[in-house]
């Protein structure tokens, strides 16, 4: 009896609390304006294996040695060959006996990634301050260093989805296991 007793004071007042919250609610909780499709668009940037999600625009290796040595070279290397474990993004090799050096060149498996991951995340002290142009030039440099592009293909949201990466194999898929 006590225990009920408690239970529907308990009640009550969780109904109380949800009368006033939404009477509140009404008059002055502020619930902002909707997204817009160009708010959006800032942080949908996911570049997909099949081309979705490229930016317009178009790059070079060419172009983008000039990025890499400015922006990138600092805490990977001229080369590529970093300054850290983490920051090695070139050489590697996946068969190896020892533990393997995973790289952009010896272990990722789609270049749209390499796209991908740079546009947002680096250069590590300021991501997302290339623009797509800048992208494309300096995502063309790294795979150039890799040896995976000549240094005046010119890479865009049809050519660098197709760079065929040394690891695309070496992945097993998954995605149908419950
Ligand atoms: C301030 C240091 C710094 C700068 C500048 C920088 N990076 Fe990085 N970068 C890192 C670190 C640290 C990692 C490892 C991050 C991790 O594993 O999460 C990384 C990871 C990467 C990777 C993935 C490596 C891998 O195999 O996991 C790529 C590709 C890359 N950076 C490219 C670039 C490019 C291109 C630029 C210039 C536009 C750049 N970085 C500038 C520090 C930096």
């Amino acid at each position: 009896m006590y225990t009920s007793r408690k239970l529907i004071s308990a009640l009550a007042l969780a109904g109380f609390c949800s009368a006033v919250f939404v009477s509140s609610a009404q008059e002055s909780v502020r619930l902002g304006t909707p997204v817009s499709e160009a708010d959006l668009a800032g942080f949908d940037l996911i570049a997909e294996p099949s081309g979705a999600g490229f930016p317009s625009g178009s790059g070079t290796a060419a172009q983008g040695k000039a990025i890499f040595e400015s922006r990138c070279a600092a805490c990977h290397g001229l080369n590529g060959e970093g300054n850290s474990a983490a920051t090695i993004i070139v050489g590697g090799d996946m068969q190896s006996e020892e533990s393997p050096l995973r790289t952009v060149g010896s272990y990722w498996p789609y270049a749209s990634t390499v796209f991908d991951f740079i546009r947002r995340a680096m250069p590590a002290d300021a991501p997302k301050s290339l623009n797509d142009e800048e992208a494309y030039q300096v995502a063309a440099y790294v795979l150039y260093l890799n040896g995976l592009v000549g240094e005046n293909e010119v890479l865009n949201a049809e050519t660098l989805p197709q760079v065929r990466m040394p690891n695309a194999d070496g992945f097993i898929d998954q995605s149908d296991i419950q």
